[in-house]
Parts: structure tokens; C-alpha cells; sequence
């Protein structure tokens, strides 16, 4: 098994209901990281081919998923500008997994879980929410410790179900209109009746998905951003809706950042939410920096600071103007070498979440295409490709096929017989780590 960790960003505001991730930024996962292999010369640069294995999503197409706009039309009109209410967006949408897995997957290790209990009241009113009380378990959350179904007011909250249960992956897969460097998580939560998480903002844009049960979600542009205090959840203490909606299952929400909302079940229920990564600038600069410097101490030639006019000094305490100069010229040479900066940019962007393990596979087999693993992260730039927190140069034909890979997340099998013997090579040492599979 080979264990990668490290999650690059998310802000938050609640707990996912925050960063996407609760975790905070691991340490990079290489200590050194050499600049970008090159695995295959340079050639004219070549359209990435849609691959007949996936399925695109069309961008100027009309869809149900987003009330009859296109995406195209839903970024420009909706997107981290006003809220949007769907109804049937999925129009018999089943939870992509059923209470009971939910309660067992809840309780491992590898999963990222919450439990919620109100402690007092339940009644879905402004004045009975400011007064409840609230415990907050992380998890692993086992059965034993959930509150029986009959009693009201508990919310369980798994993250990340897309890593782990295929139908889920499948749903966050509707929205890669969206760049998937912005693309987190599915979230699900399962509440009893007069459960939620209290009314809250999230730093990021989120879709709530009703996908059983009831739910009314009170909503509201964030006018006072106070907080209750006592409370392990960062709930807001001055709540004001302006529109109330119950969604039943198929229905969805769609909620630009810092818009409050508070969702309340009405009998038992499960809401997934589709949350985005929102890298906040000095923590992503901090990562960035420091990924990218780690390349450089790899560096054959060091340049380090001399002094021949140094004169002898009576104030001994006093910095040198000179190395303060010669600090200012390092980070400024630094920030001149673009191509360190964008490695490290998507390295970091597809480190795998923590927790995250790959399986080890094996080689592939002659005549199949690949599916990327869902725990598997791909991006690209104009001159790299990067998975799961390395990267490489690639041009020409291979950087067709690789793009490819990362826009549909697979590659049929005669896409396969087409690639070069160093891309080959490169999917079977990543279907050996467990990063792809072999797909029919
Ligand atoms: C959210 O508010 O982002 C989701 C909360 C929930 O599903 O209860
Ligand atoms: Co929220």
C-alpha cells in the first residue's frame, strides 16, 4: 500500500461546513521535489479528444440539473453571485448510499465523520435555535454511540463520500463544469427529525442536494456575521432569513459564499452537499513557497552571500544593508522562476486529501482502456501534467492522451493502443500504485 497525505486548501468557516476538510495542511508529501520529468519532447501542442469512456458534461447545453440553464449560463448568472433553487434537478435521485452503510462507514478510520447533537430543543424556530444547545463528536463515530433514530435534532456528517461509495463519485462528476482544481467534495449529512447544524455560512460555493426525506432551508444574505458563543459550531447569533424553501428529494440549492442558510429535517432526512475548494492567498502562497523552495535545495550550484567590502563595524547588533539586499534579490529572482511556481502550484493542488490510501494494483493488461482511481487527483497546465501531488512535462501526442485522462478521468482502450511506450510505462507504474484501474 502506498500512503500519500496532504490536502493543499480550503478556507472554512463550520467544520466542512468549513474548509471542505477540518484537517489542516499536511506537510508536502516529497521532501525534494525535482522539477518536472519530462516524458515526451516537445512537439506542436495537440486538442485534448473527448474520450467515448466518459461522459462530458456539454457546457451550452440546457439542463434540468440547473433549472434549464446551461452551465454556461448558471456561471455567468448564478455562480458566487446569487442563489439559485432547482427543483427536480435530479429527478429520482436515490442517496448515493443507504442509512445503514452510512452509520458503518461513518465509523472508520479513513473517514472524515461528524456527529451533531442538539442537546435541547428541536423546534425549528429562531428563538428555540438560539437557545439549543449543541455537542459536537469527530469521528470515527461508532453505531453504539449514535442517538436512536426516534430521538430528534442529531445530524451525522460524513465528508468525502465521493472517495469512498461509486455512486457519489459519479454525482460530484455533474459538476465538472466547474475547473476541478475548484471541484472538493460530497458531503453527506443524515439528520433525524428537527436535525441540522444551525444556521451558518460557508466560505465556499455549495449545491444542496436533497436526495431523501425533507428538508426546509432557511436563507438569507449575511448581514451580521456574529457568532453564538459556548458552542462547539461556529452558528451565527443573529439569523435573518429571506426566503424559506422545503426541498424534497431531487430538489437542490445552490449557494454563493458568505449567503447564511440553516437547514432543518423535517422527519428523517439525508442532504448531500457538492462544496468547492476556496484556497485562501496567504496560506496557498505559504504551500506554494515552500514546495517550491524545497525544488530549489536540490539545486547543483548554491548561491551564498559574500562580503569582501564588509568594513569592521562599532555597531556589531546592526543588520548588514547588503544582506538585507541580498534577501531582497533572492525572493525576487525566486518569484521570476514561473515555471518552479507553477509546478509547485499543481502539485499542491492535487495532493490527495488526508487519509487518502491507494491500494496497489497491477500492471495493465494489453487491449483495455483506464478509469482513474476516484481518490486519484489529475490536472494539467499548458506544459505539465500533474496527479496526485507530482508531475510531469508532456507535449504532443502524449500530452493529448494524458489531458485527456485528466478531462474524463479515463482513456479507451484505442486511445490506449495509441499512446507512446513513456506514457504507457507512466499509467502502468500508476495502475501498479493503485491510481487507475483497467476499464473495459
Ligand atoms: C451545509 O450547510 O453546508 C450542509 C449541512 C447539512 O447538510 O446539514
Ligand atoms: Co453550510
Amino acid at each position: 500500500m502506498i500512503q500519500v497525505q496532504a490536502e493543499a486548501c480550503g478556507s472554512s468557516h463550520n467544520a466542512r461546513m468549513t474548509s471542505r476538510s477540518t484537517s489542516k495542511p499536511a506537510a508536502p508529501r516529497r521532501a525534494k521535489v525535482a522539477p518536472a520529468q519530462a516524458i515526451a519532447a516537445p512537439e506542436a501542442p495537440a486538442q485534448a479528444s473527448a474520450s467515448p469512456s466518459s461522459q462530458p458534461v456539454d457546457i451550452d447545453q440546457a439542463t434540468p440539473l440547473l433549472a434549464g440553464l446551461s452551465p454556461s449560463q448558471f456561471m455567468r448568472k448564478h455562480w458566487q453571485k446569487k442563489p439559485l433553487l432547482i427543483r427536480q434537478a435530479i429527478a429520482g435521485v436515490q442517496s448515493p448510499i443507504d442509512r445503514a452503510s452510512l452509520f458503518d462507514l461513518a465509523a472508520k478510520e479513513d473517514v472524515e465523520s461528524r456527529l451533531i447533537v442538539q442537546t435541547t430543543s428541536q423546534k425549528p424556530s429562531a428563538k428555540a435555535n438560539a437557545e439549543a444547545g449543541w455537542k459536537l463528536e469527530h469521528g470515527p463515530v461508532n453505531r453504539r454511540s449514535l442517538p436512536p433514530l426516534k430521538q430528534g435534532g442529531w445530524t451525522l456528517l460524513v465528508q468525502g463520500l465521493d472517495l469512498h461509495v461509486p455512486a457519489a463519485h459519479d454525482l460530484l462528476q455533474r459538476f465538472r463544469f466547474v475547473p476541478e482544481a475548484r471541484l472538493d467534495d460530497l458531503m453527506i449529512s443524515y439528520a433525524t427529525d428537527g436535525g441540522g447544524v444551525g444556521p451558518h455560512y460557508d466560505s465556499y460555493d455549495v449545491f444542496l442536494l436533497q436526495v431523501h426525506g425533507t428538508r426546509r432551508w432557511r436563507i438569507g444574505r449575511l448581514k451580521d456575521d456574529r457568532l453564538q458563543s459556548g458552542v462547539p459550531l461556529k452558528i451565527l447569533s443573529h439569523f435573518e432569513a429571506e426566503e424559506e424553501h422545503v426541498l424534497e428529494p431531487g430538489d437542490m440549492l445552490y449557494l454563493p459564499p458568505r449567503w447564511a442558510h440553516d437547514g432543518i429535517a423535517q422527519g428523517e432526512c439525508m442532504t448531500c452537499s457538492i462544496g468547492f475548494r476556496v484556497p485562501d492567498a496567504t496560506e496557498l502562497a505559504k504551500e506554494v513557497l515552500v514546495r517550491w523552495i524545497e525544488g530549489m535545495e536540490d539545486a547543483p550550484k548554491r548561491r551564498l552571500y559574500q562580503d569582501p567590502k564588509q568594513p569592521a563595524v562599532k555597531h556589531t547588533g546592526l543588520i548588514p544593508s547588503d544582506l538585507q539586499s541580498f534577501t531582497t534579490d533572492a525572493i525576487e529572482r525566486l518569484l521570476k522562476d514561473r515555471e518552479g511556481m507553477q509546478s509547485a502550484l499543481g502539485e499542491i493542488l492535487t495532493e490527495p486529501k488526508p487519509r487518502v490510501w491507494f491500494e496497489s494494483g497491477d500492471v495493465l493488461p494489453d487491449g483495455v482502456g483506464v478509469r482513474l482511481d476516484p481518490r486519484t487527483r489529475m490536472l494539467y497546465d499548458d506544459e505539465r501534467i500533474f496527479a496526485n501531488g507530482e508531475s510531469w512535462r508532456a507535449a504532443g501526442k502524449d500530452a493529448k492522451h494524458l489531458r485527456a485522462l485528466a478531462d474524463h478521468r479515463a482513456l479507451s482502450a484505442k486511445a490506449m493502443g495509441q499512446v507512446s511506450d513513456d506514457v504507457r510505462e507512466l499509467l502502468n507504474q500508476w495502475s501498479e500504485d493503485g491510481w487507475l484501474h483497467p476499464a473495459p
